[in-house]
């Protein structure tokens, strides 16, 4: 495990240190055994001066001691698109974030970002880790004193679900499973969970409210309603305060540019329509392929509910502040509005200023017609609206960030240039 976390040596003089045996000295002892002390004492500062130099020395650290003024958040998958930006705005609301991501699907441009707009000690560590190796995560959650976890990793792709089931159950039901463990081990009273939609599978009736049964259809959607079973059997016989967020279409970017939305190139194919939307409007692919013209929609295409990752991260930290203990709170994040296909598709024609080329297809198998959300428990309980509903409006917010960082934020595990 390395680790990157910069919140260290700037506080030299700030910190109050105990320095070998000087709390013990007797000064009526002899001179020269005093002077000894000194001798062993201000060598024992230099050496501790030397190591806080060296990016290794961690302990202790801020991270490491809970602090009653501020609440110290774990952001599992925060070099991720969801992550990062829920790391971005914890951090404005002055709350000590800790990252651990592998960067196998996130960037170390994204942490890097955010470290030099929280450069203050205390403020935002990155962990280098594996969330599938319980024995590192461990030794995470025992040398860092966490008030809460946002847990986001996971891989996160319908059609790579169904090419590759055990990856899904392996990142998202069985690393969701370590992360509970070692939450419940060391105290951890708050977990904030990222589940989907896709739990639902295919409802009969619209819109989907958080009583309508879940009955996934592929692996992914499988994966992450045994994390939330887990989670539920969990918080039965346990105080912990638990918050289930089931997402619907995430879409937009940081409306200040400095994040954005850069998944890996080989991820394409099993890509998201903003991505492909902008793919195609840059030219990295020839056009936009909508299959299914045919459905009962408005328009004839597929209607989905998308919701802009600024409001996403607004609902996390809502229901991070109203998480009670013992209680589970599960909430579906949407807008409760759905847009068909070809809206989008005009909406992203404006926003990148580009006349896309659309090719219209036969109907795609296992895709559904219409999805969206009922957001009024969320509304209600948690006092949260969805206010970046524009949606031509998010996507250019997006689409200026895919503009300046045209290869994202360069290669996935350096600082972008
Ligand atoms: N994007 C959406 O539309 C959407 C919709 C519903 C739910 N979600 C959920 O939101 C969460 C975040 O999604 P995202 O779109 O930001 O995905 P992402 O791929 O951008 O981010 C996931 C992050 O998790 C990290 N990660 C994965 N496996 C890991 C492991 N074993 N150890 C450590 N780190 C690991 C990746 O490196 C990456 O940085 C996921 O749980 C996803 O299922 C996303
Ligand atoms: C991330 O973790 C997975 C196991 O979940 C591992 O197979 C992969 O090699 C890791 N990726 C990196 C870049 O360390
Ligand atoms: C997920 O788990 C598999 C092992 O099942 C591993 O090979 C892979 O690297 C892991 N991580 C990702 C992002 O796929
Ligand atoms: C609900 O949120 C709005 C802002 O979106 C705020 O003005 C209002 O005071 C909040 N109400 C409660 C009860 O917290």
């Amino acid at each position: 495990m390395l680790n990157f976390g910069r919140a260290r040596p700037q506080q030299r003089s700030s910190r109050p240190m105990s320095l070998g045996g000087m709390d013990y000295a007797d000064p009526k002892r002899k001179n020269g055994f005093v002077g000894k002390i000194l001798l062993a004492a201000a060598l024992t500062a230099l050496c501790i001066i030397m190591l806080k130099q060296s990016p290794s020395f961690n302990t202790p650290s801020l991270f490491a001691v809970h602090d009653p003024r501020v609440t110290h958040v774990l952001v599992t998958g925060g070099a991720g698109y969801i992550g990062s930006h829920a790391a971005l705005r914890l951090l404005k609301d002055s709350y000590r974030v800790t990252i651990v991501d592998n960067l196998s699907r996130g960037n170390l441009g994204a942490v890097k970002v955010l470290q030099a707009l929280f450069p203050e000690p205390g403020r935002l560590q990155f962990i280098y880790a594996d969330l599938g190796d319980a024995k590192s995560v461990n030794k995470i959650f025992s040398e860092n004193a966490f008030d809460a976890v946002m847990h986001f990793a996971a891989v996160a792709y319908v059609g790579e679900s169904t090419l590759d089931p055990l990856k899904y159950y392996h990142n998202i039901t069985s690393n969701t499973l370590v992360v509970l463990e070692s939450m419940a081990a060391h105290g951890v009273k708050t977990l904030i969970y990222s589940s989907t939609c896709a739990t639902y599978g295919e409802p009969e009736k619209m819109p989907i409210t958080e009583v309508t049964p879940q009955a996934p259809i592929n692996p992914y959607g499988k994966a992450k309603k045994m994390a939330e079973d887990i989670i539920l059997d969990f918080a039965k016989n346990s105080d912990m305060a638990i918050m289930i967020l089931r997402y619907f279409n995430v879409i937009g970017s940081d409306p200040d540019g400095r994040l954005g939305e850069a998944p890996r190139p080989e991820l394409r194919e099993h890509g998201r329509i903003s991505g492909a939307c902008f793919d195609a409007a840059r030219g990295i692919i020839p056009g936009l392929k909508v299959k299914g013209t045919d459905y009962s929609t408005p328009d004839g295409t597929c209607v989905r509910d998308y919701i802009d990752v600024t409001d996403l991260v607004d609902a996390h930290v809502k229901a991070l502040e109203k998480a009670m203990p013992s209680k589970v709170g599960i909430y579906n994040v949407g807008t409760g509005k759905g847009r068909s296909v070809k809206e989008f598709v005009e909406a992203c024609k404006k926003a990148t200023g580009v006349n896309i080329k659309v090719d219209y297809l036969e109907r795609r198998p296992g895709d559904y017609a219409e999805v969206y959300s009922d957001p009024s428990k969320i509304n209600r309980e948690l006092n949260w609206t969805a206010k970046y509903t524009n949606l031509q409006e998010s996507l250019k917010t997006a689409w200026r960030w895919q503009k300046l960082h045209r290869d994202g934020y360069g290669s996935p595990l350096v600082m972008s240039s």
